[in-house]
C-alpha cells in the first residue's frame, strides 16, 4: 500500500509523514533527502555541473540508503552518515538545480519504486502522487501559507544554531517553490485524486490524524 504525501518545501510534509508511518506501522522513505544526498555527493567531490556527469555510475558506485533507526531514519551515501550533512544551507541553495536535472530523477525515481516493492509506505516528495506511484491507495497534498512556513523553517533554524532572517527565507521558499513548479520534468503540482490539506494553522497531530481519518474512510470503501 503506498502513501503520497506532496507539497512545496516547508508544508510539514516529512514531520506529518513520519508520524503517519509509524501509526500505521508503514515504511517512510523521504525522497527530498534522496535528492539532497545526491547534490551532498556533487559538493562533496566538487564536482561541476558544466561537466558531463555520469549520474548512474556516480549514484551506483555511491549508493543511497534510508535506515531506519529509533528516531525515524538516518541517510547513508556508502558507509558515511550524512543525516546532518544533507541540511546545510549550502546543499538546500543547490538542491534544486540537481532535482531538475533528468537523469538524476530517473536514477531516483527507479530507486524510490524498488524501495517500495515489499514494503508498506508513506513517501513524501514533489511527484510522488503524480508521477513515481500514480496508482498510490492515498494521495495527500499539503500546503501552508508562505509566511507561515518561512516562520517554521526560522524556528527549525535556529534550534539547529543558525542566526536566519525571516524576510531572506521567505524570499528563499518563494524562489523554491517557483523553481520546483517550473522545471520541465515532473513539477510540484496537485493530482487531481489527492486531498488538499491546508496545514496554516493546524497542529501537526491535527494534520496526522486528519490523514489518518482519509485513510481509514478509503481503505473501507475500497
Ligand atoms: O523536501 P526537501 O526540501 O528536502 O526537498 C529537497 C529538494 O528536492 C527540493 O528542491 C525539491 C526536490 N524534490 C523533488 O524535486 N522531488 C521530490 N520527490 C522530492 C524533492
Amino acid at each position: 500500500m503506498i502513501i503520497a504525501i506532496d507539497g512545496p518545501a516547508g508544508a510539514g510534509k516529512s514531520t506529518v509523514a513520519k508520524k503517519v508511518a509509524e501509526k500505521l506501522d508503514f515504511l517512510y522513505i523521504d525522497t527530498g533527502a534522496m535528492y539532497r544526498a545526491v547534490t551532498w555527493l556533487v559538493l562533496t567531490n566538487k564536482l561541476s555541473l558544466k561537466d558531463s556527469i555520469d549520474w548512474h555510475q556516480l549514484i551506483a558506485e555511491h549508493p543511497i540508503e534510508l535506515r531506519p533507526d529509533v528516531d525515524g531514519y538516518r541517510v547513508f551515501v556508502g558507509n558515511q552518515d550524512v543525516t546532518e550533512d544533507i541540511r546545510t544551507p549550502e546543499v538546500t541553495s543547490l538542491v534544486p538545480q540537481i532535482a531538475g536535472i533528468p537523469e538524476v530523477r530517473r536514477e531516483l525515481v527507479q530507486l524510490q519504486r524498488r524501495m517500495a516493492e515489499h514494503h508498506d509506505v508513506v513517501m513524501d516528495g514533489r511527484d510522488i502522487g503524480t508521477h513515481v506511484f500514480p496508482q498510490a491507495e492515498l494521495k495527500i497534498f499539503l500546503t501552508a501559507s508562505i509566511e507561515e512556513r518561512a516562520r517554521r523553517r526560522y524556528h527549525d533554524l535556529l534550534e539547529k544554531g543558525y542566526h536566519p532572517q525571516i524576510d531572506e527565507l521567505r524570499d528563499e521558499i518563494a524562489l523554491r517553490d517557483k523553481q520546483d513548479q517550473e522545471r520541465d520534468i515532473a513539477p510540484l503540482k496537485k493530482d487531481d485524486q489527492a486531498e488538499l490539506i491546508d496545514t496554516t494553522g493546524l497542529s501537526i497531530q491535527e494534520v496526522v490524524d486528519r490523514i489518518i481519518s482519509i485513510f481509514r474512510k478509503k481503505v473501507r470503501t475500497s
